[in-house]
């Protein structure tokens, strides 16, 4: 890696960053190692208005449960529109917001703050108070926005559901998060099309088990036909008629839970990422500021659903926080054709961008057959910062989105980060970290980033091994709803003495340079167009098939979504043949996409007798990864109890 050519940030923005060099970086991690307390202190004062300023910093007392600023008092909302609008800002566009055929609408933070004031007041009303939860079941939106600010404003914790996955997904979330009020809208626009949210809504609730849910408001998006059900369900409308749209911001301790977010783990069952509020907003603003050097001249578009982590720090939290003017678009990357971020990068002359590897590898796709989609018949010459996050991005993408569409003078932040992380972890500055095309570089000031072997020790550089933080970080996961022992097992396992964050990733650091680069999961967890997918997860809605009697699903690279899904399936039934199995394949992908979701679908099954196991039953995946990718089985396979089976599997 070392060889390879390295990408200065040009001079006239290195000037003007706020990490100016890289001499300026080294000071500030430095800063953080002589007093990590004081340095994570200042920016918490500097980057936030209190209600109560904190005198407790860090509190280890009851480690691997961490607390920040633990008695400061603040409110979220207050802190992403009031602060902005008492400051004279309230003319200012908070949002303009680009909806799937295009139409667009502007919203000022004054504006803002009285829709989510008033929806505020509408929840209170419901009886939503301090503490409860909310799930969010909406499209990419003003509202979407609205509701979660609205559910800090009150102290509720929000808990918000990609509008993608499917009712059985959401009936474990909302059951899991004992929610009281389900958010969502009659249907959603994507690509041209109308699809059911209020629906699912309907069906997840209808599976029993949800009792705790009290109303589900509606936003009339598609107007489509809904199904009604009296005295749980009301119009978003009617919600807030009548509701004033001041708000008195219910003042939270930091610790207070901002919200929930689940997400895929090695296990079956979906993980309630817990994050706080005081830690959390800390790093959101500051990681706006260094991470893509955001200046008040600057229009952001991050285009990550709400759905996600990066959607809630980087869409809801990170750019109101600082009083950004942020794009938020609802679609695809890819309709009506898939010029739409070029199209929308010149239209609102955004000038730092933020998406994922899979949308490049797509649109790279489709330029090489249509010309007219191509980045460069479109003038992208208000762009200054790119963004890459989710996955690996691999070389090749990484430089025709560094010269196609940044014109060779953008540099690209690749930010390695988690769910469980809450903002950037390990990324370039672009005004200060030559870049290495594939990799995330370095860690972000103050964080403490290592790559260890399975006891926990510092492996040399060059050598991979498992990605750790050594130190707690403010805006780090707090526990997993309802289930503290996971959330000890899962990241400060025993091994490393329950000292170290064990990230779930490999990683290794170039020999000279110590830059990281991430190598991928080492648990069970897939990254499907930067989606992450626990094959269990996966595994439990196959076998959940009368068909089905046993499930190994594994990842396989793929040229556009970074992983596919591969399933090897053992049926109730003789293997099928032929038309057959291509009818039982269809089957089943239908049914993992209502199962979890259309982005759990394995694009691949394959059916045998059996599937490759040890004497003592032990599944052997690491064969079946090799199948998958077409790879001939060269390493000893005496260790199968039914080696013969590989052949039926070749795919
Ligand atoms: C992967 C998304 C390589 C990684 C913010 C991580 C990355 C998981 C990068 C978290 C990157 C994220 N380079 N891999 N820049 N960013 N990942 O929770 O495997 O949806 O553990 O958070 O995505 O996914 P999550």
């Amino acid at each position: 890696m070392s060889e390879q050519k390295l990408y200065y940030p040009p001079e006239a923005l290195v000037k003007n960053a706020a990490v100016s060099g890289m001499d300026h970086y080294r000071r500030l991690c430095e800063e953080a190692e002589r007093d990590y307390e004081g340095y994570w202190a200042n920016h918490a004062r500097n980057l936030l208005t209190w209600k109560k300023p904190f005198t407790q910093v860090l509190d280890e007392s009851n480690a691997p449960f961490f607390k920040w600023f633990a008695d400061g008092v603040l409110n979220a909302s207050y802190n992403c529109l009031d602060r902005h609008v008492e400051a004279g800002k309230g003319d200012r566009v908070a949002i303009i917001f680009e909806s799937d055929d295009g139409q667009v609408t502007k919203v000022t933070y004054a504006e803002l703050l009285k829709r989510v004031a008033q929806f505020a007041n509408a929840l209170k009303a419901l009886g939503v108070k301090k503490g409860d939860r909310v799930v969010i079941y909406l499209p990419m939106g003003v509202e979407g926005v609205v509701a979660m600010q609205a559910c800090a404003r009150i102290g509720a914790t929000h808990s918000v559901v990609f509008g993608g996955f499917s009712a059985q997904a959401l009936k474990d979330r909302i059951q899991d998060a004992g929610a009281k009020v389900v958010v969502t809208s009659d249907g959603q626009f994507r690509g041209g099309k109308q699809l059911p949210l209020k629906a699912i809504v309907d069906e997840a609730i209808g599976m029993g088990g949800c009792d705790t849910v009290e109303k589900v408001i509606v936003n009339k998006r598609t107007g489509m036909a809904i199904n009604w059900v009296e005295g749980r369900d009301l119009w978003w409308s009617d919600a807030i008629a009548g509701q004033s749209d001041v708000c008195e911001p219910e003042w939270v301790e930091a610790e207070h839970p901002l919200f929930l977010l689940y997400t895929s783990g090695s296990t079956g069952k979906p993980k309630g990422v817990q994050h706080s509020t005081g830690g959390y907003l800390t790093h959101a603003a500051l990681t706006m500021l260094w991470t893509f050097d955001y200046k008040p001249e600057d229009i952001f578009w991050c285009t990550a659903d709400i759905g996600w982590i990066t959607g809630h720090t980087y869409v809801c939290y990170g750019p109101l926080a600082v009083g950004a003017t942020q794009v938020v678009f609802e679609g695809v990357p890819t309709y009506p054709d898939a010029s739409r971020f070029w199209r929308m990068i010149e239209a609102h002359k955004v000038s730092i961008f933020y998406t994922a590897p899979t949308a490049i590898r797509a649109l790279i796709k489709a330029s090489e057959s249509n010309p007219d989609v191509h980045p460069k018949r479109f003038d992208l010459s208000s762009l200054r910062i790119l963004g890459s996050v989710g996955e690996p991005i691999n070389p090749a993408a990484w430089e025709w989105y560094y010269r196609e569409v940044g014109g060779e003078r953008c540099p690209i932040v690749d930010t390695w980060w988690q769910t469980e992380t809450g903002g950037h972890m390990i990324t370039p500055l672009p005004g200060a970290t030559p870049l290495v095309p594939g990799s995330c570089t370095l860690p972000f000031p103050g964080i403490q980033a290592a790559v260890v072997d399975e006891t926990g020790n510092e492996v040399p550089w060059g050598q991979g091994g498992f990605l750790v933080i050594k130190k707690p970080w403010p805006s780090m996961i707090r526990t997993i709803w309802g289930d503290p022992e996971r959330f000890k097992k899962s990241y400060y396992p025993a091994d490393f003495q329950g000292k170290l964050y064990l990230a779930g990733d490999g990683a290794i650091r170039d020999p000279e340079t110590g830059y990281f680069t991430i190598t991928g999961r080492i648990d069970d967890v897939l990254n499907v167009s930067g989606h992450r997918m626990g094959t269990m997860e996966i595994e439990s809605a196959l076998v959940a098939h009368e068909l089905v009697a046993e499930a190994a699903v594994v990842g396989r690279p793929d040229e556009v979504t970074g992983e596919a899904i591969v399933a090897f399936v053992v049926l109730t039934r003789p293997r099928p043949e032929g038309e057959e199995a291509a009818q039982i394949v269809k089957e089943l992908q239908n049914w993992v996409a209502k199962e979890i979701g259309p982005i759990a679908k394995p694009k691949e099954i394959r059916f045998g007798d059996n599937l490759p196991k040890t004497r003592s039953g032990k599944i052997m995946r690491r064969l079946l990864r090799q199948l998958a990718k077409g790879e001939e089985i060269t390493q000893d396979t005496s260790t199968l109890e039914n080696p013969a089976i590989l052949e039926q599997l070749k795919g």
